[in-house]
C-alpha cells in the first residue's frame, strides 16, 4: 500500500464517526497572503525554471555541429497569484532567459522574454490536507534578441536557434511548476501533523470540505481530533458546522482563524479528562505565610482542635470531576470552573485524614495570545469563590467562617496551576515553518479569531 493510502486507513479508523461533533475552525486566507506566497516563491521558481537546455546543431557552412547552449541567468520580473472563485490560483510568470551559444567562431548571448500561464485548482486531499495541482499551463514566447554587444548573427541561424530553445522551455517550464507545486503539497500536507496540547495530550486538524474560493479570499474548513495517551476521545454528539462570519479580525490582515465554541469545549475537555486540571495545594509546618495548618483551621472548626491538638499540616485535593465550560462574549472569555476540594490532614509519613469537602464554583476571565502557533491563555479570578460543604468528619461547617481561610490559600496556587497550563498553549491550524506575526485575538459571540499576518522562517 501506498504510504499516503495508509495514512488514509489509519485517520479513518482514528476519526469519530460521521455525525460526532466535530471542534472545527475555519483558516481563511486573503489576497495579502497570495502576494506574500508570491513573494516567497520568485526565488524557488527561478530556479525551477532553470530548465537544461540540449545541444543544438548549428549548421556551419555544410557540417552541423553540436553546440552547448547555456542558461546564465533567469530574472523573473513578474509572480502574479490571483483567486478564482470555485477553483483556485490563476498564475502568470513572466521572465527573461539569457542563454549563451557556444558558437565558432565565437560564443553568441540570446535573450527571450516568456511569460507563462497556469491554472492552479486547490481541492480536498483524501487525507485532509489540501492539494494544489496544475490543470492548465502555457508558455508564450515573445521574439528572441540578441543584447548589444554579443556577436551578430544572420536572421536564418537566430530563428533556428529560437525554436530550438522554444520548443526546449515549451516541454518543461509547465513540467518544472507542475513539481514545484508538488513540494508545495507535501509542505500543505504537514497541516496533519500532530501537536502537544497538555500533558499526554494533543492535537491534529484536518480539512472536512472542499476548499471554499471566491475572488478575494481562501476559506479552508479544518476540524479536529484531540487525542489522550493516545487515543481519540469521544466528543459529545452535536453536528453544527462552524462557520466564519465575513469582515471579522483586522482588515486586510493575510489571515483569519476562527475558532469555534466547541474546539474550547472540546480542548478542556481533554484537558480535564487528562487530569491536568487537578491539583494538589499543601502546606507545611512552622511557615509564616502557609496558613495550612489544623491550628489556624482549628480556630474555626472546634472539632479540628479537638482532634489535633498536636498540629499538622492539612492538604487541599482538588479534582474537576465537571468539564469547565468557556463562555465567549464580544470581547469577554470567561472560564467557570466547578472543582470538588478535599481538606486532609496530613500526617509526616504521608497517610492522611479527610477533614470535610467543598463543592467550589470559580469563575475566571480568560486572556488570550498567539505567539507564533500557539494559543496561550492567562487567568484571573472574577468575583469570589462559591463553597458549599459536601461532606464532613469535624461536624458543623461555617461556610462563612471558613470562607476567608479558602480564598486566601486556594486562589494563587490555582491561577499558577491554570496559567502554567494554559501558557503551554493550544497549536493552531498550521503547516510547518509558517508562523502567525502580530497576531490580534478577537472575542466573539460564540467564537474567537485569530488575525495577523503570516511568515515563513526558511
Ligand atoms: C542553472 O543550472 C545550472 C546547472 O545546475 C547552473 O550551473 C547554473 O548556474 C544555473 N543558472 C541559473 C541562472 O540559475
Ligand atoms: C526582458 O529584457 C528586456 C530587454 O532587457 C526588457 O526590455 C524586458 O522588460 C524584460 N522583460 C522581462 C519580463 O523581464
Ligand atoms: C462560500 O463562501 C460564500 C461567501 O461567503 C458563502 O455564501 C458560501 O455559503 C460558502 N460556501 C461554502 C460551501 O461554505
Ligand atoms: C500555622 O499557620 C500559621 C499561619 O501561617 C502560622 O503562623 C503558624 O506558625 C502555623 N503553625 C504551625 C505549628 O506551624
Ligand atoms: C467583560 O468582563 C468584565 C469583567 O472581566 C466586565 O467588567 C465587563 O463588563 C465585561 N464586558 C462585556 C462587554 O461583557
Ligand atoms: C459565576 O458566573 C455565573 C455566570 O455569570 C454567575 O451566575 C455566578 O453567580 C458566578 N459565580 C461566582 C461564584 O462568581
Amino acid at each position: 500500500m501506498a504510504p499516503a493510502c495508509r495514512l488514509g486507513l489509519l485517520l479513518s479508523l482514528l476519526l469519530p464517526a460521521v455525525g460526532a461533533s466535530l471542534p472545527g475552525t475555519v483558516v481563511r486566507l486573503n489576497k495579502a497572503a497570495l502576494s506574500y506566497v508570491s513573494g516567497l516563491g520568485k526565488a524557488p521558481l527561478q530556479q525551477a525554471l532553470n530548465v537544461t537546455v540540449p545541444y543544438f546543431l548549428d549548421r556551419n557552412g555544410k557540417v552541423h555541429q553540436p553546440t552547448r547552449i547555456q542558461t546564465l541567468n533567469i530574472h523573473v520580473s513578474h509572480f502574479h497569484l490571483k483567486f478564482v472563485a470555485d477553483f483556485g490560483v490563476r498564475v502568470l510568470v513572466a521572465a527573461n532567459f539569457t542563454f549563451k551559444v557556444f558558437r565558432v567562431p565565437e560564443p553568441l548571448e540570446l535573450r527571450l522574454p516568456v511569460v507563462v500561464l497556469a491554472d492552479a485548482h486547490v481541492a480536498q486531499g483524501s487525507i485532509g490536507t489540501p492539494v494544489v495541482s496544475i490543470s492548465a499551463c502555457f508558455p508564450l514566447f515573445n521574439n528572441a534578441m540578441v543584447p548589444d554587444g554579443s556577436a551578430r548573427v544572420a536572421p536564418g541561424p537566430l530563428a533556428l536557434m529560437q525554436k530550438h530553445v522554444r520548443a526546449v522551455l515549451r516541454n518543461k517550464l509547465c513540467l518544472s511548476i507542475s513539481n514545484l507545486v508538488q513540494g508545495l503539497n507535501v509542505h500543505l500536507g504537514t497541516l496533519i501533523g500532530l501537536n502537544p496540547v497538555g500533558p499526554e495530550s494533543q492535537i491534529r486538524y484536518f480539512m472536512v470540505n472542499v476548499p471554499n474560493i471566491t475572488k478575494d479570499y481562501i476559506s479552508l474548513d479544518i476540524n479536529a481530533v484531540l487525542f489522550l495517551l493516545g487515543k481519540p476521545i469521544v466528543l459529545p454528539v452535536d453536528a453544527t458546522r462552524f462557520m466564519l462570519p465575513l469582515h471579522v479580525g483586522t482588515d486586510g490582515a493575510m489571515a483569519a482563524v476562527g475558532l469555534s465554541q466547541d474546539l474550547f469545549d472540546s480542548v478542556l475537555l481533554l484537558l480535564q479528562k487528562a487530569g491536568a486540571l487537578n491539583l494538589d495545594i499543601t502546606g507545611q509546618l512552622d511557615s509564616d505565610d502557609n496558613l495550612l495548618n489544623t491550628s489556624v483551621l482549628g480556630q474555626l472548626i472546634p472539632e479540628v482542635a479537638r482532634r489535633f491538638p498536636k498540629p499538622m499540616p492539612v492538604a487541599l485535593k482538588v479534582q474537576l470531576g465537571a468539564t469547565p465550560v468557556v463562555t465567549l462574549h464580544t470581547h469577554n472569555a470567561t472560564l467557570q470552573l466547578q472543582p470538588f476540594v478535599e481538606v486532609r490532614a496530613v500526617a509526616s509519613n504521608s497517610a492522611f485524614q479527610s477533614l470535610f469537602s467543598f463543592d467550589m464554583v470559580v469563575n475566571l476571565s480568560l486572556q488570550l495570545s498567539v505567539s507564533k502557533v500557539k494559543l496561550r491563555g492567562t487567568t484571573s479570578v472574577l468575583g469570589d469563590l462559591q463553597l458549599t460543604v459536601a461532606s464532613s468528619n469535624v461536624g458543623f461547617i461555617d461556610t462563612d467562617q471558613v470562607h476567608p481561610l479558602m480564598d486566601a490559600v486556594f486562589k494563587r496556587p490555582l491561577l499558577d496551576h491554570l496559567n502554567a497550563l494554559l501558557g503551554i498553549g493550544v497549536t493552531l491550524p498550521n503547516v510547518v515553518n509558517l508562523h502567525y506575526v502580530n497576531p490580534e485575538v478577537f472575542v466573539y459571540e460564540g467564537y474567537v479569531v485569530v488575525s495577523g499576518g503570516l511568515f515563513y522562517q526558511h
